[in-house]
């Protein structure tokens, strides 16, 4: 039984039994991963972001099948498909929707009416502000540091910002791997941490093995923030692909962008008017230039390549700087108690 001070009302409000959130990754939470979490004693999202509605559906059945205990779902509210993974969250009953960018009111209030909480990430005060008001139960506040599409401000100043700005609790993501940052967050006034690069090197992610040895073998140093992928700053491991990009002038980013989107059109499925549609929705939303909207489809193609294809030298790694700490693949459950007996000791220490 952990301490009272560790059970926090992260634990009691999403009904898990540890304050510590494992975060969505594209390509990443799978089923397998989210239910390593749930049982392990965590609270997990499964990666809908980069999933048609049909493979969504799939995917959280199994994670139904897989574990009893309470678990969340992400995704992008502009992506293709959204509205029918609106309808499967709901139906499958999950107990959590995340989602970052362009939060649509009529897909809020849907959860609202479910009894599903509404978890967005934000990377600026301002912007958990502004999410509160649109409906938010629970925020992420992701510093700097974090793995993926990440802001600039360090977790450190971000978090006592955010604490300070909103009335919901706060989880604290960006850096975190251990039981000494789980109590330093709380610390900071947060109810929890959320993790993302933690949970991707554990027994449960599917991330070949090829492409957790960049992660392992990357330094705090070798993590930095591209606009290169994307359009939009993104945390990722600096590798061959990533060199090449930050090397490339804007045609030939241009014709990479375009072969990109074909790719991700064959692999969704999508029209071209419900890709039209996503992105002049992020645009309008993210106030995107034209360059970057057309580079949208490049993130998920390029992750795929490394995370599901496993050649890391020709994909995007998204990492948080953490991965320069990380140094085993535990199993989540391992992970998970690791975390709660070093929190323990901590605050053992403290008093
Ligand atoms: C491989 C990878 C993929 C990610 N994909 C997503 C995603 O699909 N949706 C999302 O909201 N965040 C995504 N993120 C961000 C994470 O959910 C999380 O906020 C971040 O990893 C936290 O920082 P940390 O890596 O330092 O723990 C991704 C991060 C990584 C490392």
């Amino acid at each position: 039984m952990p301490s009272a001070v560790l059970n926090t009302a992260l634990c009691e409000t999403l009904g898990c039994r540890f304050p510590i959130i494992q975060t969505a990754m594209g390509w990443v939470a799978t089923p397998e991963l989210v239910a390593g979490t749930c049982n392990g004693g965590g609270f997990g999202f499964l990666a809908a972001a980069t999933s048609r509605p049909e493979q969504a559906e799939a995917d959280i059945e199994k994670v139904k099948n897989l574990t009893d205990k309470p678990f969340g779902v992400n995704f992008l509210m502009e992506q293709p498909g959204a509205a029918a993974i609106v309808d499967s969250i709901i139906r499958h009953g999950a107990k959590a929707a995340s989602y970052s960018r362009s939060p649509n009111k009529d897909f809020i209030q849907k959860f609202k009416d479910a009894g599903i909480l509404c978890v967005p990430t934000v990377g600026a005060a301002r912007h958990a502000e502004k999410a509160v008001e649109l409906g938010a139960d629970m925020i992420v506040a992701q510093g700097g540091e974090g793995g993926g599409h990440t802001g600039s401000v360090p977790t450190s100043l971000l978090l006592p910002q955010v604490v300070a700005a909103v009335e919901v609790p706060v989880v604290a993501a960006g850096g975190f791997h251990s039981g000494q940052g789980l109590v330093a967050a709380l610390a900071y006034g947060a109810v929890g941490i959320a993790m993302g690069t933690r949970f991707l090197l554990t027994k449960e992610s599917p991330v070949p093995e090829d492409t957790a040895k960049r992660y392992f073998a990357a330094s705090v140093m070798d993590v930095p923030i591209t606009t290169q992928v994307d359009g939009l700053p993104q945390r990722v491991v600096r590798n061959e692909l990533v060199q090449e990009l930050e090397a490339s002038n804007s045609a030939t980013l241009l014709i990479r962008a375009l072969r990109s989107a074909l790719e991700y059109r064959k692999m969704t499925g999508a029209s071209i008017s419900e890709l039209l549609s996503a992105a002049f929705s992020m645009q309008k939303n993210d106030k995107l230039t034209r360059a970057q909207m057309i580079m949208a489809a490049n993130a998920p193609i390029l992750i795929r390549r490394a995370m599901v294809e496993g050649v890391p030298s020709e994909g995007v790694l998204p990492s948080g700087q953490v991965t320069g700490l990380i140094e085993d693949q535990p199993s989540c459950e391992e992970l998970l108690s690791r975390i709660m007996s070093e929190a323990e000791e901590a605050l053992a220490r403290l008093r």
